[in-house]
């Protein structure tokens, strides 16, 4: 009896989403800074975007971030009631909602836009919305517009581009 042939196969690469944090200065990305410096380990699948306060984002900032290969976006800021600008986490979290229909709208899943809340002081919080993040995407698979080849640093500077206009 012939032994069964084992056909080699080449390793298959894991899939690395490309996940862009649009992120608040004065929270997220004190806590995401802080995260860094204690040199606490998350994936290295997300990019952040700095804004004055996450009311500055704009939906087409989002869709901007998906039509440049960004597997998933998360938008994050002060918790509610700290807001530096008052209200502009509550703007953004409408916008938030409001660019999840359009998502679904075109066909790509809400779940890959998420607004999470990250006080300047919870760098571990900030490490588990990443991973938490990462995990969802990992499920849901590329974005379909997903560009092989594209780095998250090449979709955060086409957001940048957009923020800049
Ligand atoms: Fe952080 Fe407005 S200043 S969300």
């Amino acid at each position: 009896m012939e032994a069964s042939k084992v056909i080699p196969t080449a390793p298959v690469a894991e899939f690395q989403p490309k996940i862009l944090a649009l992120v608040c200065t004065y929270c997220t990305y004190t806590a995401a800074d802080m995260a860094g410096s204690a040199r606490m380990q998350y994936p290295p699948t997300v990019r952040i975007v700095k804004y004055l306060c996450t009311g500055r984002i704009d939906i087409l900032h989002i869709l901007k971030a998906f039509e440049a290969g960004a597997d998933a976006v998360m938008v994050s800021g002060c918790e509610a009631g700290s807001c530096h600008f008052l209200e502009g986490n509550l703007r953004a979290r409408e916008r938030v909602e409001y660019a999840k229909k359009l998502l679904a709208e075109i066909g790509l899943e809400p779940e890959r836009l998420e607004m999470f809340e990250v006080a300047a002081s919870d760098a571990p919080k900030w490490v588990m919305v990443v991973r938490e993040m990462t995990e969802r995407v990992k499920k849901l698979g590329p974005s379909p517009l997903h560009r092989e080849g594209g780095s998250p640093a090449q979709v955060a500077a086409a957001v940048q581009r957009v923020v800049a206009q």
